[in-house]
């Protein structure tokens, strides 16, 4: 269930993003604020050039925001260097892209691992990826290559790659957008899962419906700012299948 909120992990005060392409100035953020707190599950939607790519990416220290403040885990972004906001990318934070980005030649299993290898981890490696693919109801499939996969199977190793060393938040770009609705299901409800069950923070953009409903809380942005920001109860709560039944 949704627990009070006992740590605030992103916030965000009065951020601007300007692209400037030369020609052009594009305005993606225009004095954003919000604050996201240890363990919410948060959809951010709003119409297509409203910002919700251009935030994912100044949260995940990715892209450096032009003017404001960003702390992150407890870091000031604009105060770290390239290479501290690799590292932080790199082993604190988890994330899912819609296409997926599995490396083609390696197993499931492998596309796992090879994240946990460059994070440090050692030994025991194997078992943990073993695990987390288990978890996420694809303990069988943790031979088969990307293209040996549906989908909506590999958006699921995406998944357990992005949470496989625990990080405290994961972000995902339009994790559905290139699944059916079924399988967007079967994404969200294993999502939640892992929400719940290991208190990992999620936040995702979506433009899809039966995806905003799993979600807790429900940030819409519009010209790059929050024009609506919603707690609301969760659709699916009442069913809340963990992701080993998802299989
Ligand atoms: N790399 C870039 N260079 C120039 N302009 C950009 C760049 N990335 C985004 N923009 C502009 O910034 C604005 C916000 O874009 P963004 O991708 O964040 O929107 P979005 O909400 O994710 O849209 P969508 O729902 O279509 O994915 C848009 O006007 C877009 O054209
Ligand atoms: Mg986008």
């Amino acid at each position: 269930m949704i627990e009070e909120t006992c740590e605030t992990l992103v916030s965000v005060k009065d951020v601007t993003k300007v692209y400037d392409t030369g020609a052009v100035k594009a305005h993606a953020l225009r004095g954003l604020t919000m604050d996201v707190g240890e363990g919410e599950f948060v959809a951010i939607v709003g119409p297509s050039g409203s910002g919700k790519t251009t935030f994912l990416n100044l949260v995940g220290a990715l892209d450096v925001a032009t003017d404001g403040k960003l702390n992150v885990l407890g870091k000031d972004l604009s105060a770290m260097s390239k290479r501290q906001r690799a590292d932080m990318r790199l082993h604190s934070l988890g994330f899912v892209f819609q296409a997926y980005n599995l490396v083609p030649v390696l197993t499931a299993q492998e596309n796992v691992e090879f994240v946990l290898e460059l994070q440090g981890v050692g030994s025991e490696r194997r078992k943990r990826a073993s695990e987390i693919l288990e978890q996420v109801g694809l303990g069988e499939f943790a031979d088969r290559r990307p293209n040996e996969l549906s989908g909506g199977q590999q958006q699921r190793v995406a998944v357990a790659r992005a949470v496989a060393s625990k990080p405290k938040l994961v972000l995902a770009d339009e994790p559905t957008a290139n699944l059916d609705g079924e399988n967007a299901e079967i994404l969200l409800k294993m999502m939640r899962g892992l929400n719940e069950q290991q208190g990992i923070t999620f936040i995702f953009s979506t433009h899809d419906p039966r995806v905003v409903a799993h979600a807790h809380r429900v940030v819409t942005l519009v010209d790059g700012r929050v024009s609506k920001d919603e707690e609301k109860e969760p659709s699916t709560m009442a069913q809340n299948a963990s992701p080993q039944e998802q299989a």
